[in-house]
């Protein structure tokens, strides 16, 4: 199973592609491919090698949308989708809301949060009928309900049980299965390589890594030494992707050079800023990358929050956007003052008179003072970094 460490950095997903030919050719465009190219996961091939993360409350089907024709990253992922019965009318109308999705945010990957194995399987088989191209086990949730219910980060803590839990999903469904884990559930208990064992063993096709253990807070730097013992050990032909951080090419070359991670997964640094996909493959390609002026992020911020509307209706989607609109003001002054105004926001009309005031004081250079900078909090972390 190990890799030798002194093969050069495996090159992975290319089970039926050609990407070590391409890579190594010596064409001019070698070097522009070095941290951005296709990848493919089982039978699913990803135009490129950036993933938007999952994130509960975040990553519906109208973030995931912008993200991908905004942005567009190589494969979305939804919001986790708990193991449990969908017999209730509640449950199977939140069924429905996390998993709606659209042909043209394709590939996706949908995820799997629980720890019996029969569930997990009976989920994974809804998964892809509901459209998953991808299903994702989720090994990483580290919020205290999760720890207490055995599931997220707790199942680093029993290589065993994943192996289970991976093994019933492979023979439940015919979309390749992928586990999203971390170093381990603590710094005592890096457990990566043991999960990692029981994942490829079970039949995951994919693993991605979020390269801190459970306790360390999104503040601390990322282990890329502990990615790098994961990509070594997992066989070349399996993507393992580097999440965490991931939110500048710095960092991207960082998890390639350091760690061979052969993908780059990103969530916060996303949220208002879909943008950045794009931006991070121009600057790792030699490209451009693109500053939305202040009248893009204004046309965006409402297409947002009409998509999320037309999701959750005028009373719902008003609570979600509540959260997500100042992201978009994200480096502009004001924007502290203005996230307090959206906590306020109750109707369409209302919203849009926020969004004309601001964005139209900010066009005339009302507002003035230092840009400022707010930052979505890690799970089950205060909500400001
Ligand atoms: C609000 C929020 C919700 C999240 N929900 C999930 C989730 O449902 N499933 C999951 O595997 N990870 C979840 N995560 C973790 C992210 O997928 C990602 O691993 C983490 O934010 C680190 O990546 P980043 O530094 O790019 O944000 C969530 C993170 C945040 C901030």
């Amino acid at each position: 199973m190990a890799t030798n460490a002194a093969d050069p950095p495996p090159v992975s997903g290319a089970e039926g592609f050609s990407f070590r030919d391409d890579r190594t050719t010596g064409r001019p465009d070698d070097r522009t491919r070095q941290y951005i190219h296709p990848v493919a996961i089982g039978d699913v091939r990803l135009e490129n090698n950036l993933l938007l993360a999952p994130m509960a409350g975040y990553t519906n089907v109208a973030f995931r949308l912008i993200a991908k024709e905004v942005g567009g990253c190589g494969m979305v992922a939804t919001e986790m989708v708990a193991a449990i019965g969908r017999e209730t009318r509640g449950q199977a109308e939140r069924f429905r809301l996390l998993t709606r999705n659209l042909p043209q945010e394709r590939p996706i990957a949908m995820q799997v949060y629980g720890r019996e194995p029969e569930l997990c399987a009976e989920t994974a088989a809804a998964l892809e009928r509901a459209g998953a191209d991808i299903v994702d086990l989720n090994c990483g949730c580290p919020v205290k309900k999760a720890k207490q219910a055995g599931c997220g980060v707790a199942l680093m803590k029993e290589p065993e049980q994943v192996g289970r839990i991976v093994a019933a999903m492979v023979a439940a469904t015919s979309r390749p299965v992928m586990v999203k884990m971390r170093l381990g559930f603590d710094a005592q208990n890096r457990t990566m390589i043991e999960v990692a064992h029981a994942a490829v063993e079970n039949g995951a096709k994919a693993l991605c890594v979020h390269a801190r253990t459970g306790e360390s807070k999104h503040g601390v730097p990322v282990d890329l030494s502990g990615l790098a013992e994961v990509r070594r050990f997992v066989p070349a032909h399996l993507p393992v992707f580097a999440n965490g951080s991931m939110d500048t090419a710095a960092a991207i070359r960082a998890a390639k050079d350091e760690a061979g991670a052969d993908g780059y997964m990103i969530g916060r640094a996303a949220c208002g800023d879909p943008w950045l996909f794009r931006n991070l493959i121009a600057e790792l390609t030699g490209g451009q990358p693109h500053r939305p002026s202040i009248a893009e992020r204004r046309a965006l911020l409402l297409r947002h929050f009409d998509l999320i509307l037309d999701l959750y209706g005028e009373e719902r989607g008003v609570r979600v956007m509540r959260k997500y609109s100042f992201f978009y003001c994200n480096g502009l002054p004001g924007v502290r003052r203005f996230r307090g105004d959206f906590a306020r926001i109750d109707s369409r009309a209302n919203f849009q008179a926020m969004i004309d005031a601001f964005f139209g004081q900010i066009e005339r250079g009302e507002i003035s003072g230092p840009a400022e900078h707010l930052t979505l909090a890690g799970e089950g972390e205060a909500d400001e970094a």
